[in-house]
């Protein structure tokens, strides 16, 4: 299998957050996809199991997507990207607001943010597929979002391991 043309599938950016008691967990995806357009809209996103937001959202069943535009710099990403809301929180230092549904909502270089319930769940081997259902939303700016192609080719941005599109 030629997986470079995987390269050639598009994405946007996004970071998610969750809240389960007085634990907050948070992580970068680009895995983010609209599925439905009723009333309140579904959307799917998968979250690598070892991730701290995948177990706190297990829990919370409460998930909450800043759509980041193209002005995120490698800070934001790094501390969302590649950092454990297990050993910190990070939320310090970083810019929020609190959602309708008591959930931190991070507003630091996003254009507009989306509140959700999950209401299932897919197995996906290393992959937990969170279905989610729209329950809030708001446009922030006109800022122009980041795409994944814009993080890599302009922000020369890396991806991890625990990303879905991790590659070697
Ligand atoms: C550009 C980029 C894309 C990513 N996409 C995903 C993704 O779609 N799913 C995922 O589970 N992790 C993804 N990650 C990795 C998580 O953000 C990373 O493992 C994070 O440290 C998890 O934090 P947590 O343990 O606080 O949940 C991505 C990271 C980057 C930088």
């Amino acid at each position: 299998m030629d997986k470079s043309a995987f390269f050639k599938l598009s994405y946007g950016l996004y970071i998610i957050t969750t809240k389960y008691e007085e634990h907050f967990a948070g992580c970068v995806v680009n895995t983010v996809v609209q599925t439905t357009a009723e009333e309140r809209p579904k959307l799917l996103v998968a979250v690598n199991k070892e991730n701290d937001t995948n177990t706190t959202m297990k829990k919370s069943k409460k998930v909450n997507i800043s759509v980041l535009s193209q002005d995120a710099d490698m800070l934001l990403i790094g501390k969302f990207g590649f950092r454990s809301s297990k050993d910190f929180n990070k939320l310090d230092g970083t810019e929020y607001l609190t959602g309708n549904n008591g959930i931190p909502i991070v507003t630091q270089a996003v254009s507009s943010y989306i509140e959700a319930d999950v209401i299932d769940e897919i197995d996906c081997g290393t992959h937990t597929i969170f279905v989610l259902e729209a329950t809030d939303a708001k446009i922030l700016n006109d800022k122009p979002v980041l795409t994944y192609d814009y993080y890599h080719n302009v922000i020369k941005g890396k991806t991890p391991p625990k990303a879905s599109s991790f590659s070697n």
